[in-house]
């Protein structure tokens, strides 16, 4: 079977971290991360409902979170879940950071919490968002996804703000097929949280078998020889069928798993845990170097770490200077199992299963990013050589 390369730089798992046993999973990435507490859900998505039912018990006349317009549909989805209103904020001219003038006039005494967006493990500002969220009353919630292992002046992402979550999806850093961290600096918000999870979430026995059978399968199939049958065929059948959203995995259903992680899953994360940091060291050396190569090749633009950011790299986020020459990158690209994709494929709205609870509003520069973004694995699978072929069609794509 011919070589396919997953589209994020996740850690493999090994036979060995399959074994049966019990292992304080969220107490050791809290001990690695250097954070006081961390508390486990069952998805990153699952996490933000929590949180955001949290903030909304303590702040109850307030009701809307202000996301930035081209980020995941699960945020939405999220956000309604958890009974609030959803406003989006379009993006600051060519970043996917939000632009600070319409945060300043979107926040107000409705604004239960704002969500800066730690996308493709770059550091989101941050502080633009506490600025804006602490002057009209607002939390400001995290969302560190993409993110896991990330530092701002050697802090953890989500801790900068009030709150934050990470992902632990499959195809993150680290992965239990599908689970979700929350941390946060705030006592009270810690206290919140807990009581938020007791109320929302309970076991599913169900669910835990599928979510083993899932993670077994995985450990057996995330390697190149394997990829194609659980990912590049059906990402090619859905590119056939027109169908983007679906290729790149972003058709998600309105419900939203709400259980308990099993004391399994928690011990394969926990084996696979130690090998992380080096991970994480190797692939972001790795991304440094082809970072300031992606930088040769005119009209890209590669985004990097800001000033006192160590971001971490799943893979590296690009935007070309319009939709056509993008798609004409992609057009050979996409389907040739390199671990070139896009991420979002629309800005929020664009999604029609999201219409009936996110409402229309211009967002030119998110539409702009969302068409002229594309991404390059940071898998330590991509070799120098087929990376110097990624770049070579990029050149003549862009050229
Ligand atoms: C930016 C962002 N936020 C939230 C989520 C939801 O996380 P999860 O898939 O763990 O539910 C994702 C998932 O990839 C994401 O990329």
């Amino acid at each position: 079977m011919a070589r396919e390369l997953p589209p994020t730089a996740g850690l493999p798992l090994r036979l060995t971290d399959l074994w049966p046993g019990h292992a304080p999973f969220a107490e050791r990435v809290a001990e690695w991360l250097d954070v006081d507490h961390l508390q486990l859900e069952c998805s990153g998505t699952a996490a933000m409902v929590v949180a955001l039912r949290a903030m909304h018990r303590l702040r109850p006349q307030r009701d809307e979170v202000i996301v930035p317009a081209w980020t995941c549909p699960l945020v939405a989805l999220a956000i309604h879940r958890a009974g609030l209103r959803l406003r989006l904020c379009d993006l600051a001219p060519d970043h996917f950071d939000m632009d600070f003038a319409q945060l300043c006039t979107l926040a107000g005494p409705r604004t239960l919490a704002i969500v800066p967006t730690h996308l493709a493990g770059r550091v989101a500002d941050v502080n633009a968002a506490l600025d804006v969220a602490h002057r009209v009353g607002a939390y400001v919630l995290e969302d560190a996804a993409q993110a896991l292992g990330a530092m701002q002046n050697g802090r953890s992402v989500g801790l900068l703000g009030d709150a934050g979550f990470f992902s632990l999806a499959v195809g993150k850093g680290l992965t239990l097929f599908e689970g979700g961290l929350l941390l946060t600096r705030d006592p009270v918000l810690r206290d919140a949280f807990v009581a938020s999870h007791r109320e929302t979430i309970h076991p599913d026995t169900k669910m835990d078998w599928q979510r083993a059978l899932e993670l077994i399968g995985y450990t057996l199939a995330y390697r190149p020889s394997l990829l194609s049958l659980a990912y590049g065929r059906p990402l090619r059948k859905a590119l056939a069928a027109n169908d983007p959203v679906a290729a790149v995995g972003d058709d998600f259903g309105p419900d939203i798993p709400l259980h308990t992680v099993s004391t399994w899953r928690q011990a394969v994360g926990a084996r696979a845990l130690p090998r992380l940091p080096a991970f994480l060291a190797s692939t972001r050396t790795q991304a440094l170097r082809r970072v300031e190569r992606l930088r040769r090749i005119p009209n890209i633009t590669v985004f990097d770490d800001v000033p006192g950011a160590q971001g971490v790299w799943p893979f590296l986020l690009l935007t070309l200077p319009d939709e056509s020459r993008r798609d004409a990158a992609l057009k050979t690209l996409w389907t040739a199992g390199l671990g070139v994709s896009r991420l979002f494929i629309h800005a929020l709205p664009d999604y029609g299963y999201l219409r009936d609870i996110v409402a229309d509003t211009p967002l030119p520069n998110a539409r702009s990013f969302a068409a002229r973004s594309l991404t390059i694995t940071n898998s330590p699978w991509l070799d120098d050589a087929t990376f110097e072929a990624i770049c070579t069609e990029l050149e003549r794509a862009t050229a």
